[in-house]
């Protein structure tokens, strides 16, 4: 049995990819505005150099992100591809050293382009101590121009997050730090395996406020673990007591993918009852993130006053290159989007050989980078027109194109639209992913209607980005 995927282009499409591959089934990755004809013909493994891969984009300034796959214990909850090493380990050496390999891959193919933001993510990147976060500035990022760069976002766990290493992180200019919280309930964190208690999340907290880093974003996640209401109103409560409170809160719904261990545990809950249980937790959550003044920026992000996530907001709004580095890193150059080896020890065993790291491209037309550019800028409340067409040829307005799919989500009350607007009702907010088949070719949307099969009902509704 092949599982059909269609390609959000995000990295969950890849994640989810390799997850299907590495239970034994084949797939195909479907682009969405593929033709029939398409449709099933395999992705080139590329032979392209990293000059080929940016070959003309020499307009924008780029966004780099770095993968660090390590973590200390595998959450219950969690799908990404995360190696459990422990602290000591030759292997975080090794793996520093393919990452700067990879970015002397690249440096001669960007030269002369800046970077507009960074982002550290994994993985837990605070799982590097002090002198690997700093060889990780020195011989990775320094290969790159960052003399315009406005913001370096670096990933943390609260119990690996020490305030040595915050420190060294606000020294190397880290001004955006994004902790995993998911819950601060004691009972929730314990079942799903993670490691610190609601106290020690707060007092990495109230050391990365202290470090002075402006900017510290806390992860939540609504519905682990069973979770009730009970368990919920805890985590708000304990939210509303830190002071300051975060600046920005990332807020999930509980997603159930193939390679977490939950996976296995939730079974006995109809993916449709865990869906409803889920958001219902994230709106209370969301009232509550109201009450302390944080408004709804994307499906997920809630800042306080105006503070922007430019690497998210560069990526989905401004159709922004990003070069990623590292194992599973996904990168979007002017013509192709395209994939680094998955596994990290294939990954490194690839550099290290002095291989490209690169195990798929995908070239992009014009009509699939179009698409591209709406499905992920309507996963925002908002979307500017002018802002949207600023990157097209003058007068061509792209937009006007799909009419059609804004006419209906207008008459059915999903969005509203002025001359220079496009906006989700408050209500509909929370479902973005729903919507952006609506961009989809008829091509892609039929044979998903052809092949709608029951075996592949979860794969495929989490290929949509449905939060199951
Ligand atoms: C790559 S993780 C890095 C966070 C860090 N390693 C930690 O857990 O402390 C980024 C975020 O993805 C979110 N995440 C992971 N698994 C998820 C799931 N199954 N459903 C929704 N969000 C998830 C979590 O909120 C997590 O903080
Ligand atoms: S949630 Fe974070 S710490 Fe837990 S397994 Fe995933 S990446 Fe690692």
């Amino acid at each position: 049995m092949t599982v059909v995927i269609i390609d959000n282009y995000d990295s969950f499409t890849h994640n989810l990819a390799h997850r299907v591959a590495e239970g034994g089934r084949s797939f195909r990755v479907v682009r969405n505005n593929a033709t029939l004809e398409e449709i099933g013909q395999p992705e080139g493994v590329t032979g392209l150099t990293p000059e080929e891969l940016w070959d003309g984009s020499t307009v924008f300034p780029f966004n780099l992100y770095i993968h660090i796959p390590f973590c200390r214990q595998k959450c219950s909850f969690c799908y990404y591809s995360v190696a459990v090493v422990q602290d000591d380990t030759q292997v975080i050496w090794d793996y520093l050293r393919c990452l700067e390999k990879e970015a002397r891959r690249y440096r001669p193919a960007v030269a002369g382009r800046k970077v507009e933001t960074v982002f550290v993510g994994g993985g837990t990147p605070s799982r590097l101590d002090e002198e690997q976060i700093h060889f990780l500035f020195d011989r990775v990022i320094g290969q790159f121009d960052l003399s315009e760069c406005r913001e370096i976002t670096y990933e943390c766990s609260p119990d690996s997050a020490t305030r040595d290493r915050i420190r060294v992180m606000a020294e190397r200019g880290v001004n955006r730090l994004s902790m995993g919280v998911q819950s601060l309930d004691p009972e929730i964190l314990r079942k799903s395996r993670r490691n610190d208690s609601p106290d020690e999340v707060v007092t990495t907290y109230d050391n990365m406020v202290a470090s002075g880093v402006p900017n510290v974003n806390i992860d939540l996640i609504a519905g682990i673990e069973r979770e009730a209401f009970d368990n919920m109103e805890r985590t708000m409560d304990a939210v509303a007591a830190l002071d300051p409170v975060p600046t920005q809160i990332t807020l999930f719904t509980l997603s159930v993918r193939e390679g977490s261990i939950n996976r296995t545990t939730l079974r006995a809950e109809e993916p449709s009852d865990l869906f409803r249980r889920s958001l219902a937790l994230y709106r209370y959550a969301k009232r509550r993130m109201a009450a302390l003044g944080y408004w709804q920026y994307s499906r997920n992000l809630f800042p306080r006053d105006d503070w922007i996530f430019h690497y998210q907001d560069n990526h989905w709004g401004k159709n922004g290159y990003v070069l990623a580095l590292g194992s599973s890193g996904y990168s979007h150059s002017h013509g192709y989007t395209y994939l680094n080896t998955f596994n990290y020890r294939q990954y490194m065993k690839k550099v290290e050989a002095g291989e490209s790291a690169v195990e798929k491209h995908y070239p992009l037309t014009a009509e699939e980078s179009l698409r591209r550019h709406l499905v992920l800028a309507m996963k925002h409340t908002e979307l500017d027109i002018d802002t949207f067409h600023s990157f097209y040829p003058p007068g061509s307005r792209p937009l006007d194109r799909f009419d059609t799919a804004f006419a209906a989500l207008e008459d059915l009350g999903i969005i509203t639209r002025d001359e220079r607007t496009i906006r989700y009702r408050p209500e509909y907010a929370d479902l973005t992913d729903r919507f952006v088949r609506l961009f989809y070719s008829e091509e892609a949307n039929g044979r998903i209607r052809g092949e709608r099969r029951q075996d592949l009902h979860l794969v495929r509704r989490d290929a949509f980005g449905f939060t199951v």
